[in-house]
């Protein structure tokens, strides 16, 4: 199998992440450094990243963690700066993150190593909604929040069509409240479509991902996802048990 599904399939991260860890060399295949995410491997072969033994049979974790601000999302930092896994410290097993937020933004982000249903979590072809409340800068009225869940035109590419609502608004401070659904999630999405609208955004939560809220998790908690949660978020990507 090739080298980046058999570490996807053995938790390391999802596909694409585990090509790019490739890429950075960190990966040796009986000892030595695999250059392609695409060279070929077997279950007898001897498997590292970053010098640790990938083993095959991790138990499989899911998770889901409200996410506080000042922590970025991805499973390692060359910067040394602090990362969601620091806010796992009972968790034995080594998961990362499906998807992304911004240091910036707070709220629901799953975590597990599980790499196939990452995978799937986060490909726009399953469309899986993710809701914000972002607070922006000025109120938008009904025209523009019509052409922003329309779709926008940023970096030459429409975005796809979004729910957004006005749900709150401060006209002494000159602020709003939108709730924004999207199916799609491309890097610093939501603080894109708004700055092209024109109200920038100063502060994100994401509330819900995939159906899962983070209503009763304090920031900087996290629960074990149950096992009917874990099969809804199968069914809804088409995987098996
Ligand atoms: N959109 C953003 O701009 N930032 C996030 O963290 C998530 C979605």
């Amino acid at each position: 199998m090739r080298l980046a599904k058999y570490l996807a399939d053995a938790g390391i991260a999802s596909r694409r992440r585990a090509e790019d860890i490739i890429r950075q060399k960190r990966v040796k295949v009986n000892g030595f450094t695999a250059e392609l995410p695409q060279t070929e491997v077997e279950e007898s072969d001897n498997v590292t990243v970053d010098g640790k033994k990938v083993r095959g049979s991790e138990k499989k974790v899911y998770l889901l963690l409200n996410k506080p601000t000042g922590y970025i999302s991805t499973a390692v930092d060359t910067h040394d700066r602090p990362t969601v896994i620091d806010l796992l410290k009972k968790v034995k097993e080594r998961v990362y993150p499906v998807g992304r937020l911004d240091a910036d933004t707070s709220g629901a982000l799953i975590l597990t190593n599980d790499g196939k249903l990452a995978y799937r979590l986060t490909h726009p072809r399953y469309g899986i909604k993710k809701t914000y409340r972002a607070l922006v800068k000025g109120i938008p009225g009904k025209k523009i929040l019509d052409k922003m869940a329309k779709g926008l035109l940023i970096e030459n590419r429409k975005t796809a069509p979004a729910e957004i609502k006005l749900i709150d608004r401060d006209k002494k401070q000159n602020l709003a409240m939108l709730q924004i659904v999207l199916t799609e999630g491309k890097k610093r999405q939501v603080k894109k479509m708004c700055s092209a609208a024109g109200y920038p955004v100063v502060q994100l939560q994401r509330i819900n991902f995939a159906g899962l809220t983070v209503d009763e998790l304090a920031v900087g908690s996290y629960r074990v996802l149950k096992a009917d949660e874990k099969r809804r978020l199968y069914d809804m990507v088409g995987l098996k048990q």
